[in-house]
């Protein structure tokens, strides 16, 4: 298949586009700006006009991210906008043309879910609400719409993804680097987190199974609560000190992200998934940590 991935130079699609190139397909990705030099395997666009030939299968990751700054009014238009504009200009591009693609893939998250305590969550659950919930909620159906009636869409609801190069675990593992276990708040909230190698093999599942569609919690099945998450870390680091991070501390540091993102969580259970006889390679947090850090450690002798 020819497939464009929007977002392809992102964290998950770095590890993604190899592996759609290693199943035979062919890649393009739309991205804001070229590379110098251009990269020898698939190619890239900034404009949908230059694509070579039909597009047989979508993939869209594209959007500002929602940790890097602080959620102003101004940078929350961005990481709407950034999201909601590309899947409706993609929309309207391939809706013009004689063969639009058979297969859409887009990305969404579990904060769909918004705060939920101990409720164990299923594709099937209500909507949450707040910022990321409503921005979660408005992608979906901007995808859906986009996407048309004669596409097979799949929606990938992303729990945390981990992995060694990106995403908040560099950020997550800083402290217990250096001695110091950490959790957040009363370390009661869940964290449904996934590794990134199981991202991109759900993602290659959604792609290559035609008869899978509708939305995809794509988390491990097994969510931890922040303290569980700190007991899975301090099996991987040596820690000799344990400090809490208050939750009003957070508040102060990043601002509305914090009750979001940060102590607030979801329970999220990969019905769907687990339903398709998907086989995660890092079902347990332990799994997943082991392999992370060993990457780390490889990398870093
Ligand atoms: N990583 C996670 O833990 C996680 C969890 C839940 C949901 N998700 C969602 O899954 C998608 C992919 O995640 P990711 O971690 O790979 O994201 P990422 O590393 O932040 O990359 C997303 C890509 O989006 C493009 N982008 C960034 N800012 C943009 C803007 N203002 N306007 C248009 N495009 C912009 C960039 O591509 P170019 O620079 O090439 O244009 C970037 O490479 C995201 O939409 C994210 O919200 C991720």
């Amino acid at each position: 298949m020819h497939i464009l991935v929007t977002g392809g130079t992102g964290f998950i699609g770095r590890a993604l586009v190899p592996e759609l190139l290693r199943a035979g397909h062919r890649v393009t990705v739309l991205t804001r700006s070229l590379p110098e030099p251009p990269p020898a395997t698939f190619a890239m666009v900034t404009d949908l006009a230059d694509l070579d030939g039909d597009v047989d299968g979508v993939i869209n990751l594209a959007g500002a991210s929602l940790a890097d700054h602080r959620w102003t009014s101004r940078y929350k238009q961005e990481i709407v906008d950034s999201r909601l504009a590309t899947t409706r200009k993609l929309g309207a591009f391939f809706k013009a043309l004689a063969r639009p693609p058979k297969l859409w893939v887009n990305a969404s998250a579990i904060g769909y879910y918004g705060n939920r305590a101990d409720e164990a969550l299923d594709e099937r659950s209500q909507p949450g609400t707040g910022f990321a919930a409503e921005l979660c909620r408005d992608w979906e159906a901007a995808a859906r719409e986009a996407a048309g009636p004669d596409t097979r869409v799949c929606v990938a609801r992303f729990g945390v993804v981990l992995d060694r190069e990106g995403g908040a675990y560099p950020e997550m593992a800083r402290p217990f680097r250096f001695g110091v276990a950490n959790w957040i708040g009363n370390g009661h909230q869940w964290l449904s987190w996934i590794h990134r190698q199981d991202v991109v093999r759900a993602l290659m599942l959604l792609v290559e199974r035609n008869d899978l569609e509708g939305v995809f919690n794509v988390t491990a099945p097994e969510a931890v609560t922040s303290r569980g998450f700190c007991e899975a870390m301090q099996q991987v680091h040596r820690t000799f000190l344990r400090v809490p991070m208050p939750a009003f501390a957070m508040r102060v540091l990043v601002g509305e992200m914090a009750d979001e993102l940060l102590i607030g969580g979801q329970h999220v259970v990969p019905a769907a998934l687990l339903e398709a006889n998907f086989c995660f390679d890092f079902p347990t947090l332990s799994s997943a940590l082991q392999d992370i850090e060993l990457q780390s450690f490889a990398a870093d002798t």
